[in-house]
């Protein structure tokens, strides 16, 4: 089968490989004929060499797909041939807090195979099925950007009805947690570089006020659009933290996300504690909280917000169109038709 694998190291490395196709099934797998992939920042810093050790191998790149059951193990209940599903971050991460023994299973990443092949078998306690108004192409973006997007609003944000929500950028995950805030009725405000893509997700997702997070004077800006600071963060800039803290009102929430800008910050201490506010690291989620938000996905009807679709045989070009950030919201490989 054909798939698209990295050294780990530079775009140079990222090339098309004939492997076996894997056949052999344990009890508790499932075998996917997998029809679309979506590219998030990690793939970036995955096949650059800025994400951990340098691998012993090359392997399958890309973590979040959707595609088609074609076999089950013996013990697999759940799913059938034909069903549609989408894969969660982590082979084994079912529910609850994440344990030290399950982290190396985050494919994609690491050394560990991903998802960018026209074949893969994952564990039934790993995918759950693709809403019905969603194709294959929408369905695929939900498990990294999507997720995230949720659990830094959601799980841990536990965002209110008309509260203040700051979100930086426009790409995938921002435009995922644009929408889930607009859903709860929360107020946006996004930082971006440019005023085309503010104007977009003002006009489709109800964000209410744009900053540009290249102007120092930011916060202030925020402060004043939000009355007194805002009370939510997703803070996907990283050195930006100093920045957000400085825009929040008290017992403000901040979900630290994202590197986008780089990872270190300064951060004034004396702020975080005089506003008592809450700063929550979020690494991932489980197939359980992946499930609770395609529930949600199901409910709302949402759709992700696709900024380009790649045929397989350009794969190397959706990397390049990613790293480019010319993009609004997610970036799509069609695996097979
Ligand atoms: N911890 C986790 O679980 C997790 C999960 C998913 C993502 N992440 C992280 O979250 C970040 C976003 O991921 P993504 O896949 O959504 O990325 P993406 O789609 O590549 O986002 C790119 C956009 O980010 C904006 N941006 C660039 N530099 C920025 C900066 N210095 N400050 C603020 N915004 C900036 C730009 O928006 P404009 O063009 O509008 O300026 C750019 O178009 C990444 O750092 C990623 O590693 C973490």
């Amino acid at each position: 089968m054909k798939c698209f694998t990295t050294d780990g190291v530079s775009f140079e490395g990222l090339k098309f490989e004939e492997r076996p196709e894997p056949t052999e099934l344990g009890p508790d797998d499932v075998l996917v004929d997998v029809k679309s992939v979506s590219l998030n920042y990690r793939d970036l810093l995955v096949t650059t060499g800025r994400y951990g050790k340098k691998p012993e191998k090359s392997f399958i790149v890309a973590s979040d797909m959707a595609g088609i059951v074609s076999r089950v193990g013996s013990q697999v209940k759940e799913f059938k041939p034909g069903d549609q599903v989408l894969n969660a971050p982590f082979r084994f991460w079912p529910g609850g807090s994440l344990r030290p023994e399950w982290v190396k299973s985050f494919v994609g990443g690491g050394g560990i195979d991903g998802v960018l092949a026209e074949k893969i078998i994952y564990p039934k306690y790993s995918l759950v099925k693709v809403p019905a108004h969603l194709n294959f192409h929408e369905a695929c973006t939900f498990t990294i950007a999507g997720l995230t997007a949720w659990a830094g609003l959601v799980t841990h944000g536990k965002i209110l009805p008309g509260e203040w929500v700051l979100i930086h950028g426009t790409g995938g995950v921002s435009t995922f947690a644009c929408m889930i805030a607009q859903k709860l009725g929360a107020q946006v405000i996004v930082t971006s570089s440019s005023e085309e893509k503010a104007r977009f997700v003002k006009e489709n997702y109800g964000v209410k006020a744009s900053v540009d997070y290249r102007d120092p004077e930011w916060p202030e800006q925020v402060k004043k659009i939000s009355e007194g600071g805002v009370h939510v963060v997703i803070e996907l800039g990283g050195d930006s933290l100093g920045n957000s803290i400085r825009a929040c009102r008290s017992y403000a929430r901040i979900s630290l996300i994202g590197v986008l800008g780089g990872f270190d910050s300064k951060i004034d201490t004396k702020e975080v504690h005089r506003l008592q506010m809450t700063i929550k690291g979020i690494y991932m989620e489980s197939t359980e909280e992946l499930r609770h938000f395609m529930q949600a996905v199901e409910v709302w009807q949402l759709r992700p917000c696709i900024a380009k679709v790649f045929d397989f045989e350009e794969a190397k070009e959706a990397y390049h169109y990613l790293q480019s950030q010319k993009h609004i919201g997610k970036v799509v490989i069609s695996v097979a038709k």
